[in-house]
């Protein structure tokens, strides 16, 4: 029996709820066999980040051929790049492969403000990576750092969409999470969380309810590996990223804390749960 295999390109998080960590759960929470590609490793916890330790783009460039020429999944995704060496790296060991549909995840600061990407990276993002994408994933500050734009409106959000489809990806999913439609009242109201996918040609806004909770470190990972394991699944990008969405609604009811700050969200809530 072939079992669909999925490739994470991230930093690590000590922590254990964000990064290379967060992404290998959920490739297996949804029974797909992961892999993984260090760029860097952070001394990280539920509170924040203590210090980064970034990998060779020489060792990384060695880590992706290795799980290329033998393991070869049928989708990645990259999280925390670090800087243009390593994407440079990445991108050049990319073109040179078979292709294998992309999730770009363009990390830029953790939940807890420490920056992940040089911002002289940026350009390199641009100019090296966008262009590889199937989906690209900011969220709203990343958006704003990649067009150049702030983003306040919904027609903002469709402008940027097209200008990062412009720049080469393939579709573009606009994350909501920063921008969330909660009424003042958010303990008893029910508020809306609306992620905006444009492929191009049409947008599909897609709807969640508004989970209140403090646990969300690694949302933004988890989101875009259930993607990619969808798409190693070999769903469509928009069932793709329609189950993946379902799967962190999920995951973020579940959340539950560990430590003292930013709990995790909980990638195996279908199959236990915390105990009191
Ligand atoms: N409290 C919440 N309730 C429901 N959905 C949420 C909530 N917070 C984030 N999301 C969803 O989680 C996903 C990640 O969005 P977000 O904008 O938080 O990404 P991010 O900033 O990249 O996350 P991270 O800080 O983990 O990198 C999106 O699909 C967003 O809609
Ligand atoms: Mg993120």
């Amino acid at each position: 029996m072939a079992i669909p295999k999925a490739l994470t390109i991230a930093g690590s998080d000590s922590g254990g709820g964000a990064g290379v960590q967060a992404d290998l759960k959920t490739f297996a929470a949804f029974g797909v066999y992961g892999c993984c590609v260090i760029t860097a490793v952070t001394a990280q916890n539920t509170q924040g980040v203590s210090a980064i330790e970034t990998v060779s783009p020489a060792m990384v460039r060695k880590q992706l051929e290795s799980v290329l020429s033998d393991i070869r999944p049928e989708a990645m995704k990259t999280g925390m790049l670090a800087n243009a060496d390593i994407i440079q790296a990445i991108a050049s060991s990319l073109r040179a492969a078979p292709r294998i549909p992309l999730v770009l995840d363009p990390v830029m600061r953790s939940k807890s403000g420490a920056a992940l990407l040089s911002p002289d990276a940026v350009a390199a993002l641009k100019e090296l990576l966008i262009p590889l994408a199937d989906l690209v994933t900011p969220n709203v500050p990343e958006a704003e750092a990649l067009t150049g734009t702030g983003l306040s409106s919904d027609e903002d959000f469709e402008a940027a969409a097209r200008q990062l489809h412009a720049m080469g990806a393939r579709a573009v999913l606009l994350k909501g999470g920063h921008r969330p439609r909660v009424p003042a009242d958010r303990d008893t109201a029910p508020g809306e969380v609306i992620d905006l996918l444009y492929d191009g040609q049409e947008f599909h806004p897609i709807r969640g309810r508004w989970v209140n909770t403090p646990h969300t470190h690694g949302t933004g990972c988890t989101l875009a590996s259930a993607i990619a394991a969808g798409l190693a699944q070999g769903l469509e990008l928009y069932p793709a990223v329609v189950k993946a969405r379902a799967y962190l609604a999920k995951a973020l009811e579940a959340a539950f804390a560990i430590g003292h700050g930013i709990g995790p969200v909980h990638h195996f809530h279908a199959w236990w749960a915390p105990r009191d």
